[in-house]
C-alpha cells in the first residue's frame, strides 16, 4: 500500500474513532473535520479500489456529521422560536475578545447560517448608485463582539444602516431581546430577512426597505454601519445620526473602512483605537 493511502487511513480511522464529534455542542470540533475531509477526499479522483473505499469512509463519515448539525440547527431554532437565546451564541458573545479581527469567515458564519437558513434572494444583480457599497455580510464573530462592545441590552432599539439579509438585527434581537430595525435598498434581500424573521417567530425586528437617507432614525439608540455606502450618502446619514444625537444618548458601531470616515468627525469619540477590520464603537461628545 502506498505511503499516502496509509496516512489517508489512518488519518480517517482517527476522526471515526473521535466521539466527541458526536456531541451536538462540539460543533467547531466537526467543522474543521468536514473542512480536512473535504480537503483530503473532496475531488480527488480515486486511483484504486482502495482509495475508493477509503473516498467510501469518508463520504460516510461526512454524512453522519452533516446529521448531528442538522439536528443541532434544528434544536437552536426550536430554542430561538421559544424565546430563547441559545447557550452556543451566549458563549459567543463571552468569548469574542476585542482581538477579533479580519474579514474572513470561519466556523461561527456556518453555525449562524444552519440556524438562520436564509432563502437564497434571487440571483439577479441589483444596480447600485456610485456612493453604494454592494452586499457583504459582517463575518458572525464580529457580529457577538458588537453585543459585547456597545453592551446592548434588551432595553436598546439597533438600527443597521444598510442591513443586507440582516444577520446583524437577527442575532442581536436574538442574543440581547433589544428591538432591531434593518434598513436596505435591496427589497429582495428584505424578503429573505422577514422571511427568517417569520420563521423563528422573531417579534420584536422590523425590515425596512428603503435609503438610509430616507429613514426614520427617531427610535435607535444603537446604529451600525458595516460600510453600506460612501462620499456624500455617507455625509448626509451622519448629519442625521448628529441630529439623534442631539436629542438622546445614542452609540454609533462601525465596521470595515467607514469608520475611517468616522474617525474623522470632530463631534465622535472611538471607545478603543479605531481600526476597520475590527469593531469599533463611537459615542457624540456633548
Ligand atoms: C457591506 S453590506 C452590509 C450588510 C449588513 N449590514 C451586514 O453587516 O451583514 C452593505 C449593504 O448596504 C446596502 N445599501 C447600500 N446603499 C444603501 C442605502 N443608500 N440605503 C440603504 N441600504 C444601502 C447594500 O445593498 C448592502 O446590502
Amino acid at each position: 500500500m502506498p505511503a499516502r493511502s496509509e496516512q489517508l487511513e489512518a488519518t480517517l480511522s482517527n476522526f471515526e474513532s473521535d466521539h466527541a464529534l458526536l456531541d451536538p455542542s462540539q460543533f467547531a470540533r466537526r467543522f474543521a473535520v468536514e473542512e480536512e475531509l473535504e480537503r483530503l477526499f473532496g475531488d480527488k479522483v480515486s486511483e484504486s479500489e482502495y482509495t475508493r473505499a477509503l473516498s467510501r469512509r469518508a463520504r460516510a463519515l461526512q454524512l453522519a456529521l452533516e446529521k448531528i448539525d442538522s439536528q443541532l440547527f434544528a434544536d437552536l431554532r426550536s430554542q430561538i422560536r421559544s424565546g430563547i437565546c441559545p447557550a452556543e451564541f451566549r458563549a459567543c458573545i463571552h468569548n469574542q475578545s476585542s482581538s477579533a479581527t479580519g474579514l474572513d469567515f470561519d466556523h461561527l458564519d456556518d453555525l449562524v447560517s444552519g440556524v438562520l437558513r436564509f432563502e437564497p434572494p434571487p440571483e439577479e444583480p441589483r444596480t447600485l448608485s456610485p456612493d453604494s457599497v454592494f452586499y457583504q455580510p459582517t463575518p458572525a464573530r464580529h457580529i457577538f463582539r458588537l453585543i459585547s462592545a456597545a453592551a446592548i441590552t434588551e432595553a436598546d432599539t439597533l438600527i443597521d444602516l444598510g442591513s443586507g439579509l440582516g444577520h446583524v438585527p437577527l442575532l442581536v434581537s436574538i442574543c440581547t431581546g433589544a428591538t432591531s430595525i434593518g434598513i436596505e435598498l435591496d427589497p429582495a434581500l428584505i424578503a429573505s430577512a422577514e422571511q427568517c424573521a417569520a420563521a423563528l417567530s422573531l417579534r420584536n425586528i422590523t425590515f425596512r426597505a428603503q435609503d438610509a437617507r430616507e429613514a426614520d432614525l427617531s427610535a435607535g439608540t444603537v446604529f451600525y454601519l458595516y460600510t453600506p455606502f460612501t462620499g456624500a450618502t455617507l455625509a448626509s446619514v451622519l448629519n442625521s445620526l448628529r441630529t439623534q444625537a442631539g436629542l438622546r444618548p445614542i452609540r454609533i458601531c462601525t465596521f470595515g473602512p467607514c469608520t475611517s470616515t468616522l474617525t474623522e468627525q470632530p463631534w465622535l469619540r472611538p471607545s478603543s483605537p479605531p481600526t476597520t477590520d475590527q469593531i469599533t464603537v463611537f459615542t457624540p461628545l456633548s
